[in-house]
C-alpha cells in the first residue's frame, strides 16, 4: 500500500458542469498516465447496463441533482483501492459536497494517500450552458467534441475512432440550469474547503482549451510527490 513519501500524484478536479474537467482530464492523463476517475461516466455506465447502482442513479441524473452520498461514496471508496490507483489517480466530479470531502479524507489517510492537488476550474455561468448544450461524445471510445469550439472533423464522427457522436441525456438547457443551481447549493463550498487546505489551485477555465491546458500542466508539474 502507497505511503505518505510515496511520489503517486493524487488530484481532483473542481468545477462547475462544463467547466472542461472531462476534457483537462485527458490533458493530464496524457502526459502522467494516472487513471481517469470521473463518477458522471462511471454513472452514465451503470445506467446504460440497468444495474442495481444504475437504477438509483437514473432520476437524479435527470433532475440534474446529486445522487446519494452512500451510493457515490462507495462507488470511490472500492476504485481507489483498484491495482491501478497505486501509481496515483484523478478524480473528476468526485467530491461533490463536505460530505463526501470528509468520506474521501477519511479514506484517504486510512490508506496512507492524501490528495496532491485540487484543480478549481473556474468559469462564468453562462460559458457552462453555451459549451454543454454543444457538447457530443463519442458513442465508442467517449472523446469530447463541441459543436463550436472542438468541432470535429466531420460532423458527427469522431475524429479518433470513426465512432456516431451523440448528446448527454442531461444536457438540455433546463437540467443543465438545475445542474448549475445544484452546484451553487452543494459543491462551491469545497473551493472554500480545499483552499484553506492549502490544496486549492485555480485555473482560468473560461479560456480557450490549449490555454486552459497550459495552467492545468504546469500546475501539476510543480507538485513535489
Ligand atoms: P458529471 O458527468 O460529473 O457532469 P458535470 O460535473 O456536470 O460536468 P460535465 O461532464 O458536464 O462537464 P465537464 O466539466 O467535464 O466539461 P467538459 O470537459 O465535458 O455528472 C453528471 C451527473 O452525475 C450529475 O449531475 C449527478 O447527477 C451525477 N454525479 C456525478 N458525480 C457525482 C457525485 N460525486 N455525487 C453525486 N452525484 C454525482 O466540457 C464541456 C464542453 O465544453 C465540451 O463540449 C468541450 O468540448 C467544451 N470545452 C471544454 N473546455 C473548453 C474550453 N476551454 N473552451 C471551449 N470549449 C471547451
Amino acid at each position: 500500500m502507497a505511503g505518505l513519501t510515496d511520489n503517486a500524484m493524487r488530484l481532483v478536479l473542481l468545477g462547475p458542469p462544463g467547466a472542461g474537467k472531462g476534457t483537462q482530464a485527458e490533458a493530464i492523463v496524457g502526459e502522467r498516465g494516472i487513471p481517469h476517475i470521473s463518477t458522471g461516466e462511471i454513472l452514465r455506465e451503470a445506467v446504460a447496463n440497468g444495474t442495481e447502482v444504475g437504477l438509483k442513479a437514473k432520476s437524479y441524473m435527470d433532475a440534474g441533482d446529486l445522487v446519494p452520498d452512500d451510493v457515490v461514496v462507495a462507488i470511490v471508496a472500492e476504485r481507489l483501492r483498484a491495482p491501478d490507483c497505486s501509481n496515483g489517480w484523478l478524480l473528476d466530479g468526485f467530491p461533490r459536497n463536505l460530505v463526501q470531502a470528509e468520506a474521501l479524507g477519511k479514506a484517504t489517510a486510512e490508506m496512507g494517500t492524501p490528495i496532491s492537488m485540487v484543480l478549481y476550474l473556474n468559469i462564468a455561468p453562462e460559458t457552462a450552458v453555451e459549451r454543454i448544450s454543444g457538447r457530443r461524445l463519442c458513442a465508442d471510445c467517449g472523446a469530447g467534441f463541441h459543436v463550436s469550439f472542438m468541432p470535429p472533423k466531420a460532423e458527427g464522427v469522431c475524429d479518433k475512432c470513426g465512432g456516431k457522436l451523440y448528446q448527454r441525456d442531461d444536457d438540455s438547457e433546463e437540467t443543465v440550469r438545475a445542474r448549475l443551481a445544484t452546484y451553487d447549493e452543494q459543491t462551491v463550498e469545497l473551493i472554500e474547503h480545499y483552499r484553506s487546505a492549502g490544496l486549492l489551485v485555480e485555473i482560468r477555465g473560461d479560456e480557450n482549451p490549449e490555454n486552459v491546458a497550459e495552467q492545468v500542466l504546469e500546475a501539476v508539474r510543480g507538485i513535489r510527490c
